[in-house]
């Protein structure tokens, strides 16, 4: 029962002209408790409207949506959903509510009717798993844009959902705050022992995922291990994806005859390639 099921998918949005677009197509999907999933496609293929669907926020047109047994449809049980699967969006100064860093994290466990003690425990380990426990009484306006996203994650870690769903996090964020973002990531994953789904259209972020999900078209396209998923590269190039920077990188070096294994997917091995 610990895992979300996605069966028949399929949302439609009625857009401004009275016209129907269909953005899901029949997707059937588990996520399993503990994995940590990216999922990538072209602009419009879907991805963001299946995260919504994670916890409600869309409502399936037809197909189920169930969270650890509970039916996303089931008004009675949709609060109970919503604090099992949270989730973290693009643009970071569009979900920071509060005027102090730790009112924001404490906003939360609040409306979940969390006793203070506890929530001030809470909000100090939250803080503190993300690196951010010193800026606790700052104004968030005052932070960069990954400290802002920082401060979701934690706000999301001090519900303690058993799910995280990031849409594009690291999208509007310089190199260091992606870094910091996606750092503090895999610590819930691995410390916290977090379920994460990932959404990113960044090949090197999504390298470093258990599992990978192509959206293509509002429909799964392929679903394997990072290297199942980047060894297909006919395949990634047909729906319009890139190669992680370093599998860029061995493609470029054997063009030029210089003798190196195709699978090398990240950093780390293409440098351990490399020394001779
Ligand atoms: N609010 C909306 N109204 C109408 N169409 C939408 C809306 N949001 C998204 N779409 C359409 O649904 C499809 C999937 O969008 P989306 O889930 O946002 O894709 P992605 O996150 O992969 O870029 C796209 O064709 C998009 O134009
Ligand atoms: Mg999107």
């Amino acid at each position: 029962m610990d895992k979300i099921e996605i069966k028949n998918l399929m949302y439609e949005y009625i857009q401004t002209d009275n016209k129907k677009k269909k953005a899901l197509d029949n997707v059937n999907l588990t996520i399993n408790k503990g994995e940590f999933i990216a999922v990538i496609g072209m602009n419009g293929s879907g991805k963001s409207t299946l995260a919504r669907h994670l916890n409600g926020l869309l409502l399936p047109t037809a197909g189920s949506c169930i969270v650890d047994g509970l039916d996303t449809k089931n008004e009675t049980t949709i609060w109970q959903v919503r604090q099992k699967v949270g989730m973290v969006f693009q643009n970071p100064d569009n979900q920071i509510i509060a005027a102090i860093v730790e009112d924001d994290v404490a906003f939360g466990p609040e409306n979940l009717g969390i006793m203070p003690e506890e929530i001030r425990k809470r909000v100090t380990e939250s803080l503190k798993a993300v690196n951010m426990e010193e800026k606790r009484n700052f104004a968030p306006h005052l932070l960069s844009g990954g400290q802002k996203q920082l401060i979701a994650i934690a706000g999301v870690l001090a519900m303690r959902t058993d799910y995280m769903v990031l849409d594009e996090p690291t999208a509007m964020l310089d190199p260091s705050g992606r870094a910091a973002v996606m750092e503090a990531v895999h610590k819930l994953h691995e410390k916290y022992g977090m379920t994460i789904i990932l959404i990113t259209h960044f090949m090197d972020e999504a390298i470093s995922a258990d599992r990978i999900i192509v959206m293509h078209d509002g429909k799964v396209a392929a679903d394997g291990t990072p290297r199942e998923i980047f060894s297909d590269v006919e395949k990634i190039r047909k729906l319009g994806l890139e190669l992680p920077l370093a599998s860029q990188m061995v493609h470029a070096l054997r063009k030029r005859k210089i003798e190196i294994s195709t699978d090398i997917y990240t950093d780390d091995e293409l440098v351990k390639a490399l020394q001779l």
